[in-house]
């Protein structure tokens, strides 16, 4: 049986009189139809959560410190200078060891972007780019997601030993960190990094690696500083996966699984998973029901089709969001879609168009108010049809 839930308050209930919330009044337009198939992964939950407890996980793994966007070779500059250029981030280091070339972008109070590329070598992301849209840029994705936890040889051998594979046999240390990351995952090609600092909190670079120079700069315009933090980023995934998914994240962190929007025409679901406490959200996207045509099915199967899993878009949190998506469009960003919601429906928000450096999509969000929700329902439709524009 179909459920409903409010965008608001999140109250899930069964009907409603007139179409509006039974608990916080809010109108028909405010709430979504929300099918009734989370069962399975609410009955999963209490068993992953008890679990982490059990096995010492719980409280080891706080909120996200980082995210890895790797681009091609020769892309590394070109790629920093648009987050540069497009997000609140700056530049604050620049190095090369054996393996990669990176650049470290920062905004107080957000998660770290280090953009790199590879020197050479082997790259385990690889056989996850090959896809009809992305099959060009082989090397390039958003690939892990960098937590931060207060004892990384204690997470290791807890996840070792429930089957947990790692692209290393060890824990790698360096002069100011201890890093481990797991392989990317078969559901949503992403992979979950750990770091533990230990000498000066931030710092990446280390003494077997140099500092580089890049043709980098953070343009003087006023307006990037209301470009704020990392609010979410939303991964596709194939519908046949969801739980899965989600179920994975929440044993290789301490997020819990929040909420889940259901929006038949698109044939989608986003699921909200979330840490108490935390900046970051981590949301993914997937189909309702598996691919059957590239012109039936929705946009996200169809996104997964033509790029593979991965990171659809990153959301930043944007103060005075319609002078900024103004000056970012004067400044030669395209946007898929217009600047969408209001005061009243508790945020506005808008999509730029793909990188063609990264493949990722920029999300500007504002909320109004108490407003924790992530699109309102005029907008979750319109937001999502404009994506089918990729
Ligand atoms: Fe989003």
């Amino acid at each position: 049986m179909s459920k409903l839930v409010c965008a608001n308050c999140m109250k899930v209930f069964d009907e409603s009189k007139d179409g509006s919330c039974p608990k916080c009044g809010l109108g028909e337009h405010q709430v979504y139809e929300f099918s009734n198939s989370d069962d399975y992964l609410r009955e999963r939950i209490p068993i992953i959560i008890e679990e982490r407890k059990r096995s010492g996980l719980d409280g080891l793994v706080g909120d996200l410190e980082g995210i890895i966007v790797n681009v091609e070779p020769g892309s590394l500059e070109s790629a920093s200078n648009e987050f540069l250029r497009y997000t609140g981030h700056s530049c604050i280091d620049a190095f090369e060891d054996r393996g990669h070339r990176s650049c470290v972008l920062r905004k107080d109070g957000s998660a770290d972007i280090i953009v790199r590329s590879r020197k050479g070598g082997g790259n385990p992301f690889l056989p996850h780019n090959r896809h009809p849209e992305s099959e060009h840029l082989p090397n390039t994705r958003l690939e892990t997601f960098v937590f931060e936890t207060k004892d990384i040889e204690k997470y290791f051998s807890i996840q070792k030993s429930k089957g947990v594979e790692f692209l290393r046999d060890d824990v790698l240390h360096k002069d100011n960190y201890s890093f481990v990351q797991t392989v990317p995952s078969r559901l949503t090609a992403n992979s979950i990094g750990l770091i533990e600092w230990k000498g000066e909190k931030g710092n990446y670079s280390s003494s077997d690696g140099q500092a580089i120079d890049l043709d980098v700069q953070k343009p003087d315009r006023d307006y990037l500083k209301n470009i704020g933090t990392l609010d979410h980023t939303a991964t596709r995934i194939k519908a046949k996966d969801r739980d899965a998914a989600v179920l994975e994240f929440m044993r290789l962190t301490n997020y819990d699984f929040n909420f889940a929007i259901y929006v038949k025409l698109f044939n989608s679901i986003t699921s909200v998973v979330r840490l108490s406490g935390a900046e970051y959200a981590a949301v993914f996207t997937s189909g309702i029901s598996p691919l059957q045509t590239l012109e039936t099915s929705g946009p996200t199967e169809k996104f997964t089709y033509n790029y593979g899993p991965r990171v659809h878009h990153m959301a930043f949190i944007t103060e005075n969001i319609d002078d900024t998506v103004t000056s970012l469009k004067e400044d030669g960003m395209g946007f898929l879609i217009e600047l969408l919601g209001s005061p009243e429906e508790g945020l506005k928000q808008t999509f730029s168009e793909p990188s063609e450096k990264t493949l990722l999509v920029n999300e500007y969000i504002h909320r109004f108010g108490d407003f924790d929700g992530f699109f309102t329902k005029s907008n979750v439709t319109n937001l999502t049809g404009a994506t089918d524009l990729q």
